[in-house]
């Protein structure tokens, strides 16, 4: 079927959409439509989280056919990528009929619409003067999600929602890990940082987004995370130590400085469990005390490279934009291709 099969309203666009193993989707995008808006009103939710060009969550490469881009932040789509047809769909007008390449499998789309659960909060721990641990767990037991998803939480209240990356892996206890950074004056945060308390119930939407591991033979796998970044990564380590994944492994974690460390814990249990996993955390501020290395993520990365004998590690970063942005320049410099780069960048909301 070519895409001018699609048949759609008068004015509409087809749409034809591949995911990175082969499925196909097609739907006709009505005007003024996000491509994005397109596809849940042909019944398939993509990856997104706030549907307004400021997460990236929806990135994707247009293949073929006209577009517009509407206002979207650079971070989120970076001025390098958008000039190599990469895309936010939900910011990408067809102007006639358009292809393009998902970054994720068939399965991260959900038909039928996202989740909605009831939970109960079973743990509110400070871990960084900044940082909180939440644990949740939802009333439905059967709790399946792949390692470097998020849920939408809305508190008490009918606040608005705000995800969060999970950094557990999927169970059949209803059991929900997150760590959330407290932002000063955010919805979410306001909420953790003077209220929240175990048993209040949690409204949570999900799982969703596209960022995960790609089975991709025996090459090492590196994970880059700057602060919080760390709980998507932690989810995908501890999903490698319980099948017991053979590729060698290792994360680089920076912080601002000493008190922001957090998940070394977490991480010491996965080394303990995964042969081949190392870990390295580094402080961009270090105070007295600190003997660790200085620096950033990037650095650690720009260090580590050239030790690699074989094949380029496929890489999965996590961290404010800047930090994401960092690491991928270091990257391509040391000569990873960028389709072993795989990303997602938290933006303060
Ligand atoms: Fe499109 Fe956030 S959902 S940029």
């Amino acid at each position: 079927m070519s895409t001018d099969d699609v048949v759609g309203a008068a004015g509409s666009h087809p749409v034809a959409l591949t995911t990175s193993d082969g499925g196909r989707l097609e739907f006709a995008c009505a005007p003024g439509r996000s491509v994005l808006e397109a596809a849940a009103e042909a019944g398939a939710a993509l990856p997104a989280s706030c549907r307004q060009g400021t997460c990236g969550s929806c990135h994707a490469s247009v293949t073929d056919g006209p577009y517009e881009l509407g206002p979207h932040s650079e971070q989120a789509l970076p001025p390098g990528e958008r000039e190599r047809g990469e895309v936010l769909l939900c910011r990408t007008f067809p102007c006639g009929p358009l292809t393009a390449e998902l970054p994720y499998e068939q399965s991260r789309i959900l038909y039928g619409g996202i989740p909605v659960r009831e939970g109960t909060v079973t743990a509110v721990d400070p871990v960084t003067p900044d940082t909180v641990r939440l644990e949740l767990r939802l009333d439905d037991p059967d709790c399946q999600f792949d390692p470097g998803q998020f849920m939408e939480l809305q508190a008490p209240g009918g606040e608005p929602k705000r995800a969060y990356s999970l950094a557990n892996t999927g169970n059949w206890e209803g059991r929900l890990e997150f760590y959330v950074r407290l932002r000063e004056g955010g919805h979410f945060s306001s909420y953790l940082a003077d209220r929240a308390r175990p048993g209040d119930r949690l409204t949570v939407h999900g799982p969703q987004g596209a960022f995960g591991l790609h089975e991709t033979g025996l090459r090492p796998r590196w994970f880059v995370a700057g602060g919080t970044g760390l709980a998507p990564l932690l989810a995908m380590v501890r999903r490698m130590a319980e099948w017991q994944d053979p590729q060698p492994a290792r994360l680089f974690l920076g912080v601002n400085e000493p008190k922001d460390v957090f998940g070394l814990d977490e991480l010491a249990a996965v080394a303990a469990e995964l042969p081949g996993f190392r870990y390295e955390v580094c402080a961009w501020k270090p105070g007295p005390g600190w003997s660790g290395p200085t620096g950033t993520p990037a650095d650690l990365l720009a260090a580590a490279l050239p030790e690699l004998g074989g094949a380029a590690p496929d890489l999965y970063v996590c961290g404010p934009p800047p930090m994401v942005d960092a690491v991928l320049h270091t990257a391509a410099l040391g000569g990873v291709p960028p389709e072993q780069v795989h990303r997602e960048r938290f933006l303060a909301t």
